[in-house]
């Protein structure tokens, strides 16, 4: 049994949205945590559920372009790009309306929004009839849930429903690209650099010096195991073979899945691999373009940050 309730309704959960509440909410990337926008006892709630610090800003997701333009300026690219990707897993940084509090962004002067390709993430939306905010609704620092049940073990007793929408489809969050000025990738994913690029003409900068998108970072994205990363099937098998030998419980990710199931599966497999006590992970790291840059970027966040 949990505390939490477990429902399955659009409805349901768009009258605890309505009424104050924070709900789990199904994306096609990962289960978010979500408040109504412009509600900031609820959202100073997804805060303090979370554990996570206040001058991290939230994503505010809507159900069509229209519905962001009241939230940030959907400027030229970034039209393009939502009429290109959306619904789908792009966040797009946009100039700020005065309708954005300062506890969205965290005192910036712009936005993070997007479309999820989630019917029932959209059906919420629309019966709310305004935009979301939903971070990933993890713990702060744990790994992002893509199921039901990872939202429980993080969130349950602390948040007031979470919907069913089953298993997420991509399994990794959003690309998040800055349209503000130079077009800039700040956290890549299942779209990618080129896709942006071939869709609107421009160039994607390399990001430098301080990051722009905070907690992006910061230790994120980390299992309780330790990670390691390597770059061929040889090598996880030499390490694991060491491992093993020293009695460690050691789990391998990654062998013969495509980048597609690799992303799907990702989180689920490093909760799964801390469930069962399993003191290593060691991780194929993949070296391509794309969403195998998505993948390499939450495997190093991982290691990083399990490196102790
Ligand atoms: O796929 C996703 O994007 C998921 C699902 C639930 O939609 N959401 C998600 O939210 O990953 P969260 O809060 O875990 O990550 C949002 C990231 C943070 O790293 C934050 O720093 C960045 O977006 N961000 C949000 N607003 C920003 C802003 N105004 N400026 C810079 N970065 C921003
Ligand atoms: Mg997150």
């Amino acid at each position: 049994m949990t505390v939490t309730p477990v429902i399955s309704g659009a409805g349901e959960a768009a009258a605890i949205l309505r009424a104050g509440g924070i709900v789990g909410l199904p994306t096609e990337t990962v289960y978010g945590l979500a408040a109504v926008a412009t509600d900031s006892s609820a959202v100073a709630r997804v805060f303090s559920a979370k554990g996570r610090p206040n001058d991290h800003p939230l994503i505010v997701h809507v159900d069509s372009p229209e519905m962001a333009s009241r939230y940030g300026d959907m400027n030229e690219t970034a039209t393009k790009l939502a009429s290109a990707f959306w619904p789908g897993p792009l966040t797009l940084l946009l100039e700020r309306t005065p309708l954005v509090g300062d506890d969205i962004t965290g005192g910036r002067d712009t936005v993070a929004v997007r479309m999820p390709r989630h019917h029932a993430a959209l059906a919420v939306i629309g019966l709310c009839g305004e935009g979301l905010v939903a971070p990933s609704a993890n713990r702060f620092g744990h790994v992002s849930p893509t199921t039901v049940r990872h939202v429980l073990d993080d969130l349950d007793g602390l948040i007031d429903a979470v919907l069913d929408g089953g298993t997420c489809e991509v399994g990794i969050e959003s690309t998040i690209v800055d349209c503000t000025g130079v077009l800039q990738v700040l956290r890549p994913g299942a779209v990618t650099v080129a896709d942006i690029e071939a869709c609107t003409g421009r160039p994607v900068m390399d990001t430098r010096g301080p990051s722009r998108a905070p907690g992006m970072l910061a230790s994120h994205y980390a299992p309780e195991a330790r990670v390691h990363l390597v770059r061929s099937v040889d090598d996880a098998l030499g390490l694991e073979a060491e491992l093993v030998a020293d009695g460690s419980t050691v789990v391998l990710l990654g062998r013969g899945l495509g980048i597609t199931e690799y992303a799907a599966t990702l989180y689920e497999m490093m909760r799964h691999a801390d469930d069962s006590g399993a003191r290593h992970i060691i991780a194929l790291e993949p070296t391509g373009e794309g969403l195998e840059a998505a993948v390499r970027d939450r495997l190093r966040k991982a290691a990083a940050d399990t490196a102790r």
